[in-house]
C-alpha cells in the first residue's frame, strides 16, 4: 500500500508542476494546463487524506488544520483558474485572477513545506 500511497504523491507533485508552470508559461492569461493541475491538486490531495487516515499500515499521522487549510486555498486556486480559463477562451485576459491563481499555488507549496 505504501508504493500505492507513494504513487498519489507522485500524481500530487505533477499537479503541482502543472499548476505552478503552467502558470509561469502563460501568465497573464489561464492556460489549460493550470486548470487541469488545480483539479487535480484537489482530488490527488483528498486521496492522500484519505488513503493517511483509513490505512493504518501506512504510519501517517495527518495534520488536520494544515491539510483543511491546504484544501480551502486550493479551492480558491482552482476558482480562479476556472474563471480566467473562461475568460481566456472568449480572448479575454484577466491578469489579476490569473496571479491569484498562481500566487495561491505558490502559497500551498509553502504551506506544504514549511507547517509541520
Ligand atoms: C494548489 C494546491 C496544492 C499544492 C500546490 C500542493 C503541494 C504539495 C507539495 C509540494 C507537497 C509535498 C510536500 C512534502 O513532501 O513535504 C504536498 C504534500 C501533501 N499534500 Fe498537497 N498541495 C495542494 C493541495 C492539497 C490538498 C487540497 C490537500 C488535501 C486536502 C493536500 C494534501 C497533501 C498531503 C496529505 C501531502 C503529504 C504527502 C506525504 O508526503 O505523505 N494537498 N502538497
Amino acid at each position: 500500500m505504501t508504493f500505492v500511497y507513494n504513487l498519489v504523491v507522485v500524481t500530487h507533485l505533477l499537479g503541482m508542476a502543472a499548476v505552478v508552470g503552467g502558470y509561469v508559461a502563460a501568465q497573464p492569461r489561464v492556460s489549460e494546463l493550470m486548470v487541469w493541475g488545480a483539479r487535480a491538486q484537489i482530488l490527488t490531495g483528498i486521496v492522500l487524506v484519505g488513503m493517511a487516515e483509513s490505512i493504518h499500515s501506512l504510519g501517517k499521522e495527518t495534520n488536520m488544520p494544515k491539510v483543511i487549510t491546504k484544501l480551502v486555498v486550493a479551492v480558491l486556486v482552482a476558482a480562479f483558474a476556472e474563471m480566467g480559463r473562461a475568460d481566456a477562451k472568449r480572448g479575454k485576459a484577466v491578469p489579476w485572477m490569473t496571479h491569484a491563481a498562481g500566487g495561491l499555488a505558490i502559497l500551498n507549496v509553502f504551506i506544504a513545506a514549511v507547517w509541520h
